[in-house]
């Protein structure tokens, strides 16, 4: 019987193929099998040698996503064959990236997992926009929370613990929520103008940016209009943000008073 493969669970990083680790190159030129989200870039998946198999999971607007239990399944059924498979996530795998779930569903079929960490979306930010995440004038640490719980359960979060002016919050996955987000902090004693910024398709030659506040962003049609993927930062340190590409020029262009506050 031929010998179980590996499972390399590889962070692509934020977007830009340039931020790649070397040993995340390293995973993808040796693998047999790519099984990707469908949001990593192209270029990265094609760092595959021409005759490894690529296999799109994951989402992507107009696509259905493949069900986690169906990538499960499928990374171990691939690994049996004894190829080397990587699994490629967008970002870090163990940042709200499901990389844990995957790691120990293959562990339990007896296969070896190699985790290799990618850059994560809040860092890539916090380098392309010039903003230090706990900058000591304004920040004493930060914090990277979830804006979308599993099933879409109620987003019960330690609002209390949150509201601290002095620690940097990072958003994920809170386009939907963050308007309940934003209330919520200010329930728990953020000011209403502590500056939020959101941040779209980050490192990639699509970036795009708005600042607004904790009292506006919930409405903010120009943050609504950014595309996904988007991190929201909030605390003091948006302000340190560099003025960068106005979001969405013909926001601008054509109703002048919905993007002010577009620059960062
Ligand atoms: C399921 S989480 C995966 C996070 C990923 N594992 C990481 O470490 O960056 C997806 C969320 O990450 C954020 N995200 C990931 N890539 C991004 C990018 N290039 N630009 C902006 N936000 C991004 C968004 O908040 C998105 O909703």
């Amino acid at each position: 019987m031929k010998p179980f493969g590996t499972v390399s669970l590889v962070g692509a990083g934020p977007g830009d193929p340039e931020l790649l680790t070397l040993r995340a190159a390293r995973r993808i030129l040796d693998a047999d099998v790519v099984v990707h989200d469908r949001l990593v870039p192209t270029a990265i998946v094609d760092l595959a040698r021409p005759g490894a198999r690529r296999i799109p999971v994951g989402k992507r607007a107009g696509f259905h996503p493949v069900p986690q239990d169906d990538i499960n399944a499928l990374l171990v059924d691939l690994a049996m064959t004894g190829a080397h498979v990587v699994r490629l996530k967008g970002g870090d795998p163990f940042i709200f990236g499901r990389g844990s779930e995957e790691a120990a569903v293959l562990r339990r079929a007896g296969i070896a997992v190699e985790v290799v960490p990618g850059i994560t979306a809040a860092q890539g930010a916090a380098a392309s926009l010039g903003m230090p995440l706990t900058e000591r004038d304004c920040a004493t640490g930060v914090r990277y929370v979830t804006g979308h719980r599993k099933g879409d359960a109620p987003l019960e979060l330690d609002w209390d613990g949150l509201a601290d002016p002095d620690t940097t919050l990072v958003v994920y996955m809170g386009a939907a929520n963050m308007a309940e987000i934003a209330a919520r902090l200010i329930a728990a004693g953020l000011s209403r103008d502590m500056p939020v910024l959101a941040v779209s398709k980050v490192t990639t030659p699509d970036e795009a940016r708005a600042t607004s506040s904790l009292g506006r962003v919930g409405a903010d049609p120009v943050i609504r209009a950014l595309p996904s993927p988007v991190l929201f930062v909030v605390g003091r340190v948006v302000a340190l943000a560099e003025a960068g590409q106005a979001v969405l020029p013909e926001v601008a262009l054509h109703a002048p008073h919905l993007a002010e506050g577009a620059h960062a």
